[in-house]
């Protein structure tokens, strides 16, 4: 008998893994050697989920709440959810509205597998999160980028508009965004959803950083918009990110009815309910004391106050305020010469000669540019800037 020959589906033929993994790989080759790496890599918080959640995910041990729960999540956690989203953001849905999923990125890939068909088009905006494009071709459906940097990574109702075609049946949308930090205006937002609503497209708002709109800016959820522009989007929502959570995998998603429904079936023949006693945080998460959430953004504000003022100051890079998540996504095209043709080589060069991890922008679609995570220290984060600089030096020497 011969070796088997393994030949994967078309299915996942058609994805590509994480284009930011080579640099994930060099960097942990690095570490192994003992470099004293900056990370600024990372898309997680640096805090350690607050000590009430963790108590109550301890208190569900305990208690034997282990078992598992209904698919759709623990109906007291659903509650805590619709509550949460009252609270916070004065709207208003109804628990069969509502499913709690493996993290956000398990809400994103029911709401679009209950939906997308072969063939189909995907609006996405470039800069974008790297998972959209790659559920999309898992569907096999096709990804419409959308180029938004004209537009300083701010999508508009007008390039909404110009990229449809009889095709489009989704467009994906994720405020304040990654990688770019940058949040759609509220009065714009509404545009859009007004706009796929004129052309029968359905919406997936992908609001897992909605907690991180730093004042000035408003934090704006699709969940307030009239429920005629609201019965065609799905909201995904995490406790990854605001409540430092990410390793708890704990998300949820909020819409109609039957799109819900559908989204079940995947879930319920796939990984069934996320962990009961994640569940159990997550509760205490929504409901409980808010103090350590506020700390947080209080202190993602002060790096980021920081660091874009110190990455101006560097002769050939612009960076734009970001007004939420946390990530500075500077425009480094004016750095890059002979020796560093592409923000590729430069992310490259300063992990090599300076080591500090930074993620190329094109692995978002957005060559010429890099994503700085300042979910790390501001020492860390003042370390780096310094480490850029020599490094952006050695190149022009
Ligand atoms: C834009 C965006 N959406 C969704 C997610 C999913 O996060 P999780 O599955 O941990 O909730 C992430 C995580 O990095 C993200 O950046």
């Amino acid at each position: 008998m011969t070796k088997a020959n393994f030949k994967e589906s078309e299915y996942t033929a058609n994805m590509a893994v994480s284009s930011t993994l080579a640099v994930l790989m060099e960097a942990e080759r690095l570490r192994a050697e003992g470099a004293d790496l900056v990370d600024l890599g990372a898309g997680e918080p640096d805090f350690p989920t607050p000590s009430n959640i963790k108590e109550a995910g301890q208190r569900a041990i305990a208690e034997n709440f282990t078992r598992y729960t209904s698919t759709s999540g623990s109906a007291p956690l659903k509650r805590a959810v619709i509550e949460m989203m009252k609270r916070d953001f004065a709207v208003e849905y109804q628990p069969y509205e509502c499913i709690i999923t493996v993290g956000g990125k398990q809400g994103i890939f029911n709401a679009m597998a209950a939906l997308v068909n072969a063939g189909d088009e995907v609006l996405i905006a470039a800069p974008y999160w790297v998972t959209f494009p790659e559920i999309t071709r898992f569907l096999r459906a096709t990804p419409v980028f959308i180029d938004t940097e004209a537009t300083q990574f701010v999508l508009t109702a007008d390039l909404v508009r110009q990229a449809i075609t009889p095709k489009t049946k989704l467009l994906i949308l994720n405020s304040p965004n990654n990688p770019s930090g940058r949040i759609i205006p509220p009065a714009e937002f509404r545009k859009i959803i007004e706009v796929a609503a004129e052309h029968d497209v359905w919406v997936i708002s992908d609001e897992c950083y909605l907690y991180f709109a730093y004042s000035p800016a408003a934090p704006f959820t699709c969940g307030s918009l009239p429920a005629e522009l609201r019965s065609r989007v799905m909201i995904s929502g995490s406790f990854s990110k605001s409540h430092a959570m990410t390793g708890w995998r704990v998300g949820y998603a909020l819409g109609e009815a039957a799109w819900i429904q559908a989204m079940l079936k995947v879930q319920s023949h796939s990984t069934s309910n996320t962990s009961s006693i994640s569940q159990q945080a997550a509760r205490e998460a929504a409901t409980g004391e808010q103090q350590s959430l506020q700390m947080m953004l209080a202190e993602y504000k002060r790096r980021r106050d920081w660091l874009i003022p110190a990455l101006n100051e560097i002769e050939g890079v612009e960076c734009d305020l970001p007004e939420g998540a946390f990530y500075a996504f500077p425009n480094i095209k004016g750095v890059l010469n002979e020796s560093c043709k592409t923000s590729a080589e430069f992310a490259r060069h300063l992990l090599n000669q300076a080591h500090v991890v930074v993620t190329d922008g094109a692995a978002f679609g957005a060559p010429g540019y890099l994503r700085l995570s300042y979910a790390n220290s501001l020492e860390n984060i003042q370390k780096a800037v310094e480490r850029m600089k020599q490094a952006i030096a050695e190149i022009h020497r």
